[in-house]
């Protein structure tokens, strides 16, 4: 075993100031995932139990294994925008019958359970990460369809959650819909491209149009419970398979289901007879600087999530400002790239470019730890290719098949971001530590740059350059971009999968590689053209 040694002090100021700084954001999140649990607020939430029911999260732990883990996803969807924080809907990979499934249940309490945008993106979002890691989809349905004043940019997008469905099917991932209330309209194709249908008795409410709509459109006069209730679905349309007598059968009904699903992961099973880091994961809590300009070393980080804190580094006197190395995470063998030093040169670049293509060719997945400001600029960087370079480690990245997992420790700025497996590029999963920052640049860099282009812009018209509104709007960009950097805003865009606590790292991270196992793991036979 090759152990990492630390030369973390718990006791060192430095370390209590970034600790503190960090329980601080925990706190600050905390408060905002106490928004999506809430749900649509006390009135909602009182009467929707004064009608018996369950509430969405009540819902997924019914159905879940009992003391199994949730690994709830884009918790934040909607953060910074008009909508509730949650997006109307919990998503998450949870186990059912030993089954790692995704799980998406609407909250009715927030607009009676109708999909916003941050819905659908948050609803597309989890049946891709189905797709990718080949998990059965169970749907625990009670929505209002399509949130009607919004429908203009749900309504079309919207039409790939059911093709998701059907497309899941015919790739062999069963997918099951517990239908507890309403399910109208387009709502309705939920169950119906679902491969298995449950709904409760006198709950369920599963039409294309309702009685409103049906007397408008042909004039007949009808009610809800012959249009779409459970009994007439599960006797008469053949809709619904199995008829429950309330929330609780339909759940018990769901997880029989899914025990018949005689499933099998396809990829490979961990190794058995791992520890535990040797270094305190608590300690995650005050490696990271608060200032994100303060260099932090990444061993200190992967010493506290990989299996007995055992790293083999590769290349580690070339390319120092990128940590490249392989280890195993709950016994799931994986190669790690974490930025060390900020900035991408010519070699670290390289180095990485290798790296992913060994594993590849070992069809072993691979793990980014961000902290990086992009790649070096400047005159000798320039003409030592850093472009071409880049492109290199751009290439490996886009064209490799080894499943990636990203994880934004500190900043994650311009192409780098893009190098080290950014959003666009695909991972399986992405989380952000609470310290994390992703931008086109840094505040004062771009502020900085719309600065010196205004100012050879005035002068190249012949016009005075006025210092004051320069200053106002440096002000005011820098504003503007720190707050859109932050992970809470990126959150809410869906540019995650999720903030965590830097101590749940590994726990996260080992979730993930036991769901990406349900598929196979295999590298790539080839990569694009390499600029040499
Ligand atoms: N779009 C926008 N807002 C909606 C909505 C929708 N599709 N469905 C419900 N809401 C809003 C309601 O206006 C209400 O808002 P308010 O409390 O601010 O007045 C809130 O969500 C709760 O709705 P409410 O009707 O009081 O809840 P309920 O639990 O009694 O009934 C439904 C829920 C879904 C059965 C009912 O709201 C409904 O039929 N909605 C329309 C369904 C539909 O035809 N959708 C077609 C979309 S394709």
């Amino acid at each position: 075993m090759t152990t990492l040694k630390s030369t973390v002090d718990a006791n060192a100021p430095e370390f209590g100031a970034n600790r503190d700084a960090m329980l601080a954001k925990l706190a600050a999140l905390e408060a905002e995932h106490a928004k999506a649990v809430a749900g649509g607020g006390e009135k909602y939430v009182q009467r929707h139990r004064e009608r018996g029911k369950l509430m969405a999260r009540e819902r997924v732990e019914l159905l879940l294994d009992e003391d199994s883990p949730f690994l709830e996803l884009s918790p934040l969807a909607a953060w910074g925008t008009d909508y509730q924080v949650g997006g109307s809907v919990v998503t998450g990979i949870g186990v059912v019958e030993g089954v790692e499934c995704m799980v998406v249940a609407n909250d009715p309490t927030v607009k009676g359970g109708a999909s916003n945008p941050s819905s659908l993106k948050k609803g597309l979002r989890a049946a891709e990460i189905a797709a990718q890691n080949r998990l059965p989809t169970v749907n625990l349905v009670e929505s209002g369809g399509a949130d009607l004043p919004a429908q203009k940019e749900i309504f079309i997008p919207g039409g790939a959650t059911f093709r998701n469905l059907t497309q899941a099917s015919a790739d062999r991932l069963p997918t099951v819909a517990l239908v507890f209330g309403n399910s109208t309209a387009g709502g309705a194709y939920l169950p119906g491209m679902s491969d298995y249908v449950v709904m409760v008795k006198e709950r369920a409410k599963v039409f294309l149009g309702g009685p409103p709509l049906v007397k408008m459109a042909t004039g007949e006069e009808s009610d809800d419970e012959s249009l779409g209730g459970a009994e007439m679905h599960a006797r008469v349309s053949g809709l619904a398979d199995y008829l429950a007598a309330d929330e609780e059968d339909a759940i018990r009904i769901g997880r029989r289901i899914v025990r018949r699903l005689n499933w099998r992961k396809q990829g490979p099973a961990p190794r058995t007879g791992y520890g535990e880091p040797v270094h305190d994961p608590e300690d995650l809590l005050g490696i990271v600087p608060e200032d994100l300009k303060v260099p932090f070393d990444p061993r200190e980080v992967i010493a506290r999530i990989v299996d007995d804190s055992d790293f083999d580094e590769f290349k580690p006197l070339y390319g120092p400002s990128l940590v490249t190395g392989w280890a195993s995470l709950h016994g799931y063998p994986v190669g790690i790239l974490a930025n060390a030093r900020g900035v991408l040169f010519s070699e670290e670049s390289q180095k990485a470019t290798q790296f992913i293509q060994l594993a590849n060719q070992t069809d072993t997945p691979l793990i980014f730890l961000h902290n990086t400001t992009g790649y070096m600029v400047g005159r000798e960087y320039e003409q030592g290719g850093i472009i071409k370079h880049g492109a290199m480690m751009i290439n490996a990245v886009s064209n490799s098949r080894v499943p990636h997992l990203s994880v934004l420790m500190g900043a994650s700025y311009g192409a780098g971001h893009y190098g080290m497996c950014g959003r666009a590029y695909g991972p399986r999963f992405l989380f952000a530590w609470p310290s994390a920052k992703s931008a086109v640049m840094g505040p004062q860099q771009l502020a900085g740059v719309l600065s010196i282009v205004a100012r050879q812009a005035a002068a190249a018209r012949g016009q005075d350059y006025s210092e004051e509104n320069d200053a106002a709007m440096r002000a005011m960009v820098e504003g503007q971009i720190e707050a859109e950097s932050l992970p809470m805003f990126l959150s809410g865009m869906l540019y995650d999968d999720g903030i965590i606590d830097p101590r749940d790292t590994r726990t996260v991270l080992g979730l993930s590689l036991s769901a990406i196992a349900n598929g196979p793991v295999r590298g790539t036979d080839g990569f694009g053209v390499f600029r040499m």
